[in-house]
Parts: C-alpha cells; sequence; structure tokens
C-alpha cells in the first residue's frame, strides 16, 4: 500500500470503524502525501501572538519542509515568510528575536519585516536584477483566539471557514486573553498520528493513566458531544469525579491540539507539533492562562508538573505504538464507541487526501 490509499477503507458507520492500517503510520509514501495534501495545504498553527508583541518580532520555523520566518511589521501585521534568500538560497535568518529588517549573512542582501526586498550590494550592472521582483516569498496568516495560523496553499478558504465548528464551543473561555506561561519541550520519535490519535480519547484513561486522569475524569464517562457532519474538528468532554474539574479536548484538524480547563477559572493547554518526518516530530506543551492566574509562579510551575507527569505516562504507550507499528503481523483492530474522535480524524484524512 503506498501514497493515500491508506485512507480509502476509513469505514463510513462509527460501528464498523477500525484503527488505520499500519502502512498509514510507517510509509514514506504516506507521509510524502500527507505533505503535500495535507500540511501544504491546510491551516497550521505556529505561534500565539503574545510570542510577537512587538513591531519587529520574529521566530523561525520549518513548515512541511518550507523554511519559513514569521515576522510582525511597523503597523503590527503578521507575515510568514519564506527564509530563503533569493540570491543564492542562504537562509536570511535564524531562531527569534527583534530586528528592523533581515541582513542575508552572505551578501548582505537586506529584506524587509514583510519581505520586500529593501536594498543588495554592487547588484546595479546585472540586467537580470530586479529588486521588486526579489522579495520573499510570502504565505497566508490569520489569527483565531490568539493563536497565529499559516497556509502555504496560495488558494486556501479563509481560516476562520476551517474552524467554523469549534469558534462556538470555545467562545466563552477567553482564549485569546490568555497567554503562554509555561512550555515542555519533548523530541517525539512517532509518527504525527500516534500522538494525534492518543489525544482525542480519554479510552486510555483506564491503562497509563490509572493513577492520575483514570481517578478524576475516568475513561467511561467521557463522550463526543454532537458535532456537524464531515466536521474539519472533534472535541471530548471529559466529565470529573466529584470535587475535581472537567476538561474538554478539541482537535483541528490535522494537528491543533487543544486542551480546555474548565474549573473555578478556565485555563488551556496547547500541544504544538513541529513535525518532521514519518516518524519524528518535536512536542512543545504549551500552558496558557489568564491575569491573575498567569502570574501565580506557584500555580503555573504545578501545573507544569501535573502536565509533565501526565505526558510520561502518554510517552510510554506512544513509544510502544510506534514500536509494535512496524511489527510485519500488526494490522488494524477495531475502535470503541469511546474512540469516536479517531474516525473523526480518519474521516477527515480520507477526505482531505482525495479518497473519500
Ligand atoms: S545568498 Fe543571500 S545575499 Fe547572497
Ligand atoms: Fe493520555
Amino acid at each position: 500500500m503506498s501514497g493515500t490509499n491508506v485512507y480509502a477503507g476509513v469505514s463510513d458507520r462509527m460501528e464498523t470503524a477500525m484503527s488505520l492500517p499500519p502502512a498509514a503510520f510507517r510509509d514514506k509514501a504516506v507521509f510524502e502525501a500527507e505533505t503535500d495534501r495535507i500540511f501544504r495545504r491546510q491551516w497550521m498553527p505556529v505561534a500565539r501572538v503574545e510570542q510577537l508583541a512587538e513591531a519587529g518580532d520574529f521566530l523561525t520555523l520549518d513548515l512541511a519542509g518550507v523554511p519559513l520566518i514569521l515576522s510582525r511589521d511597523e503597523e503590527g501585521v503578521f507575515h510568514a515568510l519564506s527564509r530563503v534568500c533569493r540570491h543564492r538560497s542562504m537562509p536570511v535568518a535564524e531562531g527569534e528575536g527583534n530586528v528592523k529588517a533581515f541582513t542575508c549573512p552572505y551578501h548582505l542582501w537586506r529584506y524587509g519585516l514583510d519581505g520586500r526586498l529593501l536594498s543588495a550590494p554592487a547588484m546595479e550592472r546585472s540586467e537580470a536584477f530586479d529588486q521588486g521582483k526579489c522579495g520573499l516569498p510570502s504565505f497566508a496568516v490569520d489569527v483565531w483566539q490568539g493563536w497565529i495560523f499559516v497556509n502555504l496553499d496560495e488558494g486556501a478558504a479563509p481560516l476562520a471557514a476551517a474552524l467554523e465548528g469549534l469558534t462556538p464551543l470555545v467562545a466563552e473561555d477567553g482564549l485569546a486573553d490568555m497567554r503562554i506561561v509555561s512550555s515542555l519541550t519533548f523530541p517525539s520519535p512517532w509518527n504525527w498520528k500516534v500522538l494525534v490519535e492518543n489525544f482525542i480519547e480519554s479510552y486510555h484513561h483506564i491503562g497509563p493513566h490509572a493513577e492520575s486522569l483514570q481517578q478524576s475524569n475516568p475513561a467511561f464517562g467521557t463522550y463526543v458531544p454532537e458535532l456537524p457532519e464531515g466536521t474539519n474538528f472533534t472535541a471530548l468532554e471529559n466529565p470529573p469525579v466529584e470535587g475535581a474539574d472537567p476538561f474538554s479536548v478539541y482537535v483541528g484538524f490535522p494537528a491543533f491540539l487543544l486542551v480546555v480547563l474548565r474549573g473555578e477559572t478556565t485555563s488551556a493547554v496547547w500541544y504544538r507539533l513541529d513535525i518532521r518526518d514519518e516518524a519524528s516530530f518535536d512536542l512543545t506543551i504549551n500552558i496558557l492562562m489568564k491575569e491573575p492566574e498567569a502570574s501565580d509562579a506557584e500555580l503555573v510551575a504545578g501545573t507544569a508538573e501535573v502536565l509533565r507527569h501526565i505526558h510520561i505516562e502518554d510517552i510510554a504507550v506512544c513509544d510502544g505504538v510506534q514500536a509494535g507499528l512496524s511489527s510485519p503481523v500488526a494490522a488494524a483492530g477495531p475502535l470503541s464507541h469511546l474512540e469516536r474522535g479517531l474516525w473523526h480524524f480518519h474521516r477527515y484524512l480520507k477526505r482531505v487526501t482525495g479518497n473519500g
């Protein structure tokens, strides 16, 4: 099996839904097709607005193999720019920081925060040089609830349309007023879908989280709320036992992984995936809070510790699944009704890869 026909067998009915065939996780050809049809065509969350608070702030990232700069110009407008110099392809920026312009370290061509070429030394004798045509290519950027999304596809539909169904579900949570208060990073040697699938079901609270989440939000009480047909996201409610807090899990497909914790105050957790190849990504677990909780160092440190502990429990099963998928006799297995979100995910994959 190669390419995206691994999704052709996704069931139209939850009652007959199966996990994906192992090839969907391990084949390079599947990942290349996903890069082409998903990561380079869909809205991908890359940062929060508070990470680029001032004019001139920038950060760099690689999205679906495209080296990018995310910048904020003097008017407060965000830009997603190719990071590759238009002269001879040197990256014009690394890391993050605050600048007035991007100067390529090789021959000092200078680009504005919006990607326009501002100057290029000793190019006046070149008849091939047209300053107006040598800007850094730029891509679509949009903001939702404080998240900056990028879409590499010129013809992409607006972000609001992609997140239409999700917006009302978090309308009261004040996500736009939150800021990242702590971040945990984990190199993750798994196919990206291993984590997405782990994230959207709480069936596994009875396994790796038996002593943690199963005690506060038991697996069998979790459920997927009624969602419109053919959505680009899924949701999972996690009702608490008495004295604990409820939380909701949202996954905007393909990989916007969000938890909203609604206790006395509301906070959120954003799992940001930097997807590298079919068997690895870098994970950053970001904790988001509003004031005054955001300034409570003890609360922030305690929350980070809980999340680290829970993720370490998840690492054990994600490591196990990734290894198990490479067995020659590994095969798709039937899904529980508690894994409805996986079925939503699989149907999305089938649809956007042209198999549905
Ligand atoms: S490669 Fe950037 S100025 Fe030459
Ligand atoms: Fe988990």
